[in-house]
């Protein structure tokens, strides 16, 4: 870039940079966030299709998790990494509607365009958008119904509808039932409200048999075996200890050679080695423990002499385990064996170690610390459970979100039509361009039941007509109920969500709506292009997009 200075150019930026402006700027970010959003629409809803990726090294994940989709899409351009953003914004907040958040940021920025040639400034798109984005959210707030927050019954049913548009939905109703549990059992009162940490919850994931034989364990899970055959594999009213401490002689950290004249040596060496060991075992012992875990190694000898003395082991458990089972148990990590006594010993009714599949995992149940519990997800293969784990977390967080703000509303579009409904006559009380960003706004949002219907293979424009005309009415519940493809009242469908996850939806969309709206100006340092690319430079989009994928 030059500027022309008294006949001098002045050179600003470094050789090989480049720069767009104005409308070629504003125009390649918006494609790049529409090709991004038309990559997640196909897979919104129940009837929604699911996608393969496959990351550089070959690894394959099926999902229909719009932040999944996008994380393992490895996106470059930088407009659709801000689309990126907004799913993750999104599943960190309330963990759930990912998808929906991304298809109307998409479906907002496409309008805008529509605007800016017909010359509304940007400036002018953006306050619109924004006023429509509070007035929306003020009628999420009026229409949401109040319900009581740790009802187990509610808490299942959004947790059902978010897991309606997964691979593993012909479980839903039994995975959603463990996640309401699952949430139940870990919410604590602080103050007049409830406070639900979802790491408080364990997560586990066994390939072998099915989806159905998915548990909620009244305890700890950890997939590490009991070391020593000799040693029980069952151990009631257990004394734990918790060592991040190895129980066997640490390697010097240099080469360190012994020379050794006479067999004479080589035994008091070896004897010396034992007593060492025997030593460390002792110390454990005298804590009064039956059972340890350990996050470190633990020395052959050391596991003979555990096992003569009736005491189960586990060793290498990872770390998060470790602070999982000081939570749960209430023990100590002790990380010096100097330094321990019975009071950094953790209680638990029964450890146990269970064959799950073809592995050994151990089970740490009725903990001192009622609070905890895990989840064991099996699944015929790999893909399947780590699905159901994505879809579990799903289920997890609208269970939370309904525990957080007890409120909910109908699904199936129904929301978004009545926002939208609002909005129009909303618009009528604003004057000039503004009303019209308005009422793109309003199109925006319907975005989504013709979205629902598209994907179930249904005619989208025939029942938007007909659903715009019910709200009219003032059927607020009037979405699409997808499984028997027809309008219907969403409420009399049971189809529910979180207030909580259509508010982000607002909040996400509209702010990276926005955001991307107001860059006029993409200047890139050497190494990255700015938009736009030459024609079949499409970095990273993997070929997901659509035609014009070239453009970027
Ligand atoms: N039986 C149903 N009929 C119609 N719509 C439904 C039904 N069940 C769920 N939905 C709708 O499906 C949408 C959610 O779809 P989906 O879970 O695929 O996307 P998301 O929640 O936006 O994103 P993600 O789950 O990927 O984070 C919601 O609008 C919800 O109301
Ligand atoms: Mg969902």
């Amino acid at each position: 870039m030059s500027t022309e200075l008294a006949g001098t150019p002045v050179l600003i930026l470094r050789e090989g940079a480049s720069r767009s402006r104005g409308r070629d700027a504003q125009h390649a970010n918006i494609t790049a966030a529409k090709i991004v959003a038309e990559s997640v629409k196909s897979a919104l809803g129940p009837k929604g299709m699911d996608k393969m990726l496959v990351d550089s090294l070959g690894d394959v994940t099926i999902t229909s998790d719009g932040r999944t989709i996008l994380d393992e899409m490895d996106i470059q351009h930088p407009a659709a990494k801000m689309m990126v953003e907004v799913s993750k914004t999104q599943d960190n907040e309330v963990g759930d509607g990912t998808t929906s958040a991304v298809i109307i940021a998409g479906e907002l920025l496409g309008k805008s365009e529509e605007l800016i040639d017909k010359n509304v400034h940007p400036t002018v798109i953006i306050d619109g958008y924004r006023k429509a984005g509070e007035k929306a959210l003020e009628i999420l707030e009026k229409i949401a119904i109040p319900v009581r927050s740790l009802d187990r019954q509610w808490l299942k049913k959004v947790a059902v509808t978010s897991m309606a548009s997964k691979l593993v939905a012909d479980h839903k109703e039994m995975l959603a039932d463990i996640a309401a549990q699952a949430i139940l059992h870990v919410a604590e009162k602080s103050g007049k409200e409830f406070k639900v940490d979802i790491d408080d919850i364990m997560v586990e994931k066994k390939p072998g048999e099915s989806v159905s034989d998915t548990k909620l364990i009244n305890g700890i899970v950890i997939d590490k075996e009991v070391v020593h055959p000799g040693m029980p594999k069952r151990v009631e009213k257990a004394k734990i200890i918790l060592l991040d401490a190895a129980l066997e002689i640490e390697k010097t950290e240099f080469d360190a050679k012994i020379n050794i004249e006479s067999p004479d040596q080589m035994e008091a060496f070896l004897q010396q080695e034992e007593t060492m060991i025997r030593d460390m075992v002792e110390k454990v012992v005298k804590t009064g423990a039956n059972v340890i875990i350990a996050q470190k190694g633990i020395d052959d000898l050391a596991q003979h002499f555990l096992a003569r003395k009736q005491i189960l082991a586990a060793r290498r458990v990872k770390k998060s385990d470790m602070e999982k089972l000081a939570k749960a148990t209430g023990g100590k990590i002790v990380t010096n064996l100097d330094d321990m006594s019975a009071s950094d010993l953790g209680n638990a009714d029964l450890v146990e170690e269970r064959k799950i599949g073809d592995d050994k995992m151990t089970f740490i149940e009725g903990c001192k610390n009622p609070k905890s519990v895990a989840i064991l997800i099996r699944g015929g293969t790999e893909r399947i459970v780590a699905e159901a784990e994505r879809s579990i977390h799903d289920a997890l967080c609208v269970a939370r979100d309904i525990v957080r703000e007890p409120k909910i509303v109908a699904g199936g579009g129904a929301p978004e039509l009545e926002m939208a409904r609002a909005l129009r006559q909303y618009a009528q009380t604003l004057l000039g361009k503004e009303q019209l960003a308005v009422l793109a706004y309003a199109e925006a949002m319907e975005s989504i039941p013709l979205t629902l219907a598209e994907n179930a293979g249904l005619d989208p424009i025939d029942i938007l007509s007909e659903l715009r005309s019910r709200h009219e009415k003032g059927e607020i519940w009037a979405g699409i109920e997808v499984t028997e493809g027809k309008p219907k009242n969403m409420e009399k469908a049971g189809v529910f969500e979180p207030l909580a996850v259509k508010k982000q939806i607002i909040k996400s969309a509209t702010e990276a709506a926005t955001m991307i709206l107001k860059i006029d100006d993409v200047i890139a340092s050497g190494k990255m292009k700015a938009p736009p690319m030459p024609p079949g430079g499409a970095p990273g989009m993997g070929g997901m997009g659509p035609e014009g994928a070239g453009e970027f």
